[in-house]
């Protein structure tokens, strides 16, 4: 593996990491070496009339937390939802956060634990990256434990909560150091029984995050060892766990690759895939992994020439090839989408041709500052209408 220069890098984590099959029995512990007062955001109103909510509950009653009626969330968060959800954490005065669920409710979690203790009582949108008064967090967020149920964005390892506004037409971060949670806890059997679509959309996420941080220009040695081993794990462990759901190892294989390549990209960014997937939520409504699933090829091809000998290396690491080209690697990547039955062209998800000029605009943002080589306004327009 080529080591980017200078050899030198900052690496930011979540302060414990527990993962293992099962391990969810230990969480009333690790709340309790939190706080006292749980407030639960949810990933869906479903999650809390199932059985293994009820598990969760026992396992706090017994460590002695105090617990909210959850919170739930099944869309991308709001900035209103991330403000109703801010009001009732400090109304409740809750002095621990627990998210459970996909990236969207570990996102609203990271939000409300990062707004609770702030002494401004303004809206989440006066603090995302580029949108308003972008006020800096002042107050050290509530501590907080993360436990995904799906095995994709690696939100319980970044240090950032992406939030949207509909109206505002805008998906942004709020990002701070601080933000990094203190318990990831991720137990791989939780995603098992996440629906089909679920468990593909958020494969190609992780699969997308450990390519781009890969390749991105602000990675280092340390972000692309976790990148290729995340990569090496997703793409065997992907095609399994569609014909298997319940395939412990290829579960357990997801869970580790989504989190390696959260601690990846948190650390060096992404790149045009995910630039343009922000923009395909917010003006298409597509689901974040399908917009990186359909946009993953095309960011490839554009930086094949800049970053030829880093596909390569991306490709000898796929344990079914011999060849070690880029070509290769970009060929198999749309084969795997193809036989997955994943669409191909903007088209095929209902994006209209007359919608590519405010995607192309509203593609900037943090995201696309890592790709590997700069794309103009003009030629990003170009690549999203070959892409249509
Ligand atoms: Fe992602």
């Amino acid at each position: 593996m080529k080591i980017p220069t200078p050899f030198a890098f900052d690496l930011l984590t979540p302060k414990r990491i527990i993962f293992g099959w099962g391990r969810r029995r230990e969480l009333g512990d690790m709340i309790a070496s939190l706080g006292t007062r749980c407030f639960i955001v949810l990933g869906s109103r479903t999650l809390s009339q199932h059985a293994l909510f009820n598990s969760i509950q026992n396992s706090l009653e017994i460590a002695g937390i105090t617990a909210n009626t959850p919170e739930w969330i099944s869309r991308e968060p709001l900035v209103s939802d991330v403000d109703q959800a801010v009001q009732r954490a400090r109304e409740w005065k809750a002095d621990v956060v627990l998210g459970i669920g996909g990236g969207a409710a570990l996102d609203l979690a990271k939000a409300v634990a990062a707004l609770t203790p702030q002494v401004m009582h303004a809206s989440v949108s006066d603090y995302l990256e580029g949108v308003g008064r972008e006020l800096s967090l002042t107050k050290q967020p509530l501590p907080n434990l993360l436990m995904p149920t799906t095995a994709g964005t690696g939100s319980e390892a970044t240090k950032n909560a992406v939030i949207s506004s509909p109206q505002a037409q805008f998906k942004k971060s709020l990002r701070a150091d601080s933000m990094l949670t203190d318990v990831a806890l991720i137990d791989p059997e939780l995603t098992v029984t996440a629906a089909p679509n679920v468990t593909l959309h958020s494969g190609m996420d992780a699969l997308t995050q450990c390519l781009e941080s890969y390749l991105s220009c602000r990675a280092t040695v340390v972000t692309r060892t976790l990148a290729l081993e995340g990569f090496r794990h997703a793409w065997t462990a992907l095609p399994l766990v569609m014909q298997n759901p319940e395939s412990r190892t290829a579960r357990e294989s997801m869970s580790y690759a989504a989190l390696l390549s959260g601690i990846a990209l948190a650390n060096s960014g992404l790149g045009l895939a995910h630039g343009v997937a922000a923009a395909l939520g917010i003006h298409a409504a597509i689901p974040h992994g399908l917009a990186c699933a359909i946009m993953l090829p095309v960011a490839l091809q554009v930086n094949l020439a800049s970053s030829r000998d880093d596909l390569g290396e991306l490709d000898a690491a796929r344990a079914d090839t011999n060849t070690g080209s880029a070509e290769s690697l970009i060929e198999a990547i749309r084969t795997l989408s193809r036989n997955m039955g994943l669409p191909e062209r903007l088209r095929d998800v209902a994006v209209r041709k007359e919608q590519l000029a405010v995607i192309a605009t509203s593609s900037g943002g943090n995201s696309m500052r890592g790709n590997p080589r700069e794309i103009t306004d003009a030629e990003l327009r170009d690549i999203l209408h070959r892409a249509w």
